[in-house]
């Protein structure tokens, strides 16, 4: 099972309609997922309960109800946990990128929300968990070019060195629909979105496969390195008779 944990320390960054989208995205693509909504504001429940078709399951949860919500979907052969945060409680972010496998920290492209990821960054790389940045609500290109401002946004966004996803998400009313209707932009269907959303997907899913991928490498490295431990009734057995 994979989990990932879709955090922002600016409240608006987008978390909960990005867990949407990555999570029916992820069902749309046959797999079986969970979005742990531990946000007080419920934006993504209440989103995933506005679905009038299948979807994805959607746990209301707490951050402190997190490792046995993610057990739970463990014992229940679940692929993929998306976990939606929220932008205030700080200890409530802190369990949600310890538990989760990795972390997607989303950026709107702004000065202030630029600055206020600082500390984020900081604590990511302490605890070295695998991080994505995925940058949401940018600007749209001009005719056959980016404009100023995303450049020098982006500039400053790689001073943290860590991964961006390749797809950046614009500001579009189709991301303002999805919640409403419990829906993908995906599915909405208007074209440039589905193949932004579609590469965004890709993206994230190509990075939690790396990271799954590593962790069991890592695994499988600790197997064949660690001595093995004898069991007691298997160590030397000196007779009584011995002193
Ligand atoms: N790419 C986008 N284009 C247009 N609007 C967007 C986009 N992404 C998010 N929004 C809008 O921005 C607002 C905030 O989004 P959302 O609630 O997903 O953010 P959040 O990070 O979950 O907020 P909070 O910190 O309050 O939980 C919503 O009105 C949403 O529709
Ligand atoms: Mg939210």
């Amino acid at each position: 099972m994979r989990s990932l944990a879709i955090i922002s320390r600016k409240g608006g960054a987008g978390k909960s309609t990005l867990a949407l989208n990555l999570a029916v995205g992820a069902h749309l693509r046959g797999r079986r997922v969970l979005l742990a909504d531990i946000d007080p504001q419920r934006s993504s429940t209440e989103a995933l309960r506005n679905r009038r078709k299948e979807g994805p399951i959607v746990a209301p949860s707490t951050a402190r109800k997190l490792r046995i919500c993610l057990q739970d979907a463990e014992l229940q052969r679940l692929e993929d946990v998306f976990i939606d945060t929220s932008a205030g409680a700080e200890e409530d972010r802190l369990e949600a990128i310890r538990l989760a496998d990795a972390c997607l920290l989303i950026l709107r492209p702004a000065y202030l929300d630029i600055i206020a990821a600082a500390p984020t960054v900081e604590l990511l790389r302490r605890l070295q968990k695998p991080t994505l940045i995925m940058i949401n609500q940018a600007p749209r290109r001009l005719a056959c070019s980016e404009r100023v401002e995303l450049i020098r946004a982006m500039d400053a966004i790689r001073l943290f060195k860590i991964p961006i996803a390749s797809e950046i998400i614009r500001t579009r009313r189709c991301y303002q629909l999805s919640p409403q209707l419990g829906l993908s932009v995906e599915e909405l269907g208007h074209d440039e979105t589905v193949q932004e959303m579609a590469r965004a997907y890709k993206a994230v899913s190509n990075f939690c496969e790396k990271v799954d991928r590593d962790r069991r490498l890592r695994e499988a490295q600790k197997r064949v390195f660690t001595p093995p431990i004898i069991p007691l009734a298997h160590a030397t057995y000196y007779p009584p008779w011995i002193d």
